[in-house]
């Protein structure tokens, strides 16, 4: 009997996922047998005791899930095995259920993490700039998104600055990739406070922090226009909801090049479908759904 296989989003809230509608989408599509579901759960500690029987119980039929906020490192201690991209950044958004024989002859689930966010991030970069090696990259924030980003910039050799409101934050990421080349050069990953960025040449400037969350928003005063008109960087914020942010409209106002950050939620996306299926996702279905629903 053929059983439909389930995935979904496991994220606290998670209930304005676009998510549902892209992976669907590309279901429908494909016309593989799967619905994708979400997984809001409020909190992960109840499961710790039955770490292996955590994926039955969201659903017995699972097969994999994308994560979100606020799990995506507490998921980590319920995999059986990780990506090095998972290991690097310490952060896992990918879950892909697996079925392994076991040694008796039975056959055993297995959970395995990746993170695709780095890659949905660099992806988006390179449909606007063919290469980042050696360009001078400037990323706001030190959060768990930052994290990625850095990694995916710093292993294309790009000279990457982080700056944070938090400056130890900056700091540690900055120590973690920091990167040891070819005759045992380090090339370090430099760090500041968010003021200080006019000390820094800026060829791509990248918003990571939350700071669009924040009811205060006008607090955002960390990029000048003098600072974009001396360096006309090409503008990416990751932040998707407004799609054109204060930043990016006054980066546009300034003349820079702007990506917006749905580009980088289709691309992880698309590579989340790939791990799944081992096959090539309907890129365009899957962002014309994204589309609908942004628009
Ligand atoms: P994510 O996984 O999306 O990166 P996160 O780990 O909670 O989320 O990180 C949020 C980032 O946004 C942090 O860099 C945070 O700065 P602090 O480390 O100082 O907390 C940044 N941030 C959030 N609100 C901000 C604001 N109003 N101004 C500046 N930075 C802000």
């Amino acid at each position: 009997m053929n059983v439909t296989r389930v995935y979904g989003i496991l994220a606290h809230p998670a209930g304005h996922s676009l998510s549902p509608a892209i992976f669907n989408a590309a279901f429908t599509e494909m016309g593989i047998d799967a619905k994708y579901e979400i997984f809001d759960v409020e909190s992960l500690d109840k499961y710790e005791v039955e770490n292996s029987k955590f994926w039955q119980n969201l659903n017995p039929n699972l097969a994999g899930l994308s994560v979100s906020l606020p799990y995506k490192q507490s998921v980590i201690e319920f995999l059986d095995d990780v990506s090095e991209d998972v290991r690097a950044i310490g952060a896992c958004n990918t879950v892909k259920i697996a079925d392994i024989q076991n040694d008796d002859g039975g056959v055993k689930k297995i959970a395995i993490g990746f993170n695709t966010d780095c890659f949905g991030f660099m992806e988006s970069l390179k449909e606007k700039i063919a290469s980042v090696k050696d360009l001078n990259v400037i990323v706001l924030g030190a959060g768990g998104a930052a994290r990625a980003i850095v990694y995916g910039l710093v292993k294309e050799d790009a000279k990457v600055v982080v700056l944070n409101r938090t400056v130890e934050k900056a700091a540690k990421i900055a120590k973690d990739f920091s990167k040891l080349c070819e005759g045992g050069r380090i090339v370090p990953v430099q760090f500041g406070r968010l003021d200080e960025i006019e000390n820094f040449k800026c060829d791509v400037l990248v918003q990571a922090t939350a700071v669009w969350l924040d009811e205060k928003e006008a607090d955002f005063n960390f990029v000048s226009e003098e600072f974009l008109q001396k360096n006309e960087p090409v503008v990416f914020d990751i932040v998707y909801k407004p799609l054109i942010t204060p930043l990016l409209q006054m980066a546009i106002d300034n003349g820079c090049d702007i990506i917006t950050g749905e580009k980088m939620l289709l691309n992880q996306a698309v590579k989340q479908f790939e791990i799944w299926f081992g096959e090539k996702a309907p890129k365009d279905i899957m962002s014309k759904a994204l589309n609908k629903l942004i628009a």
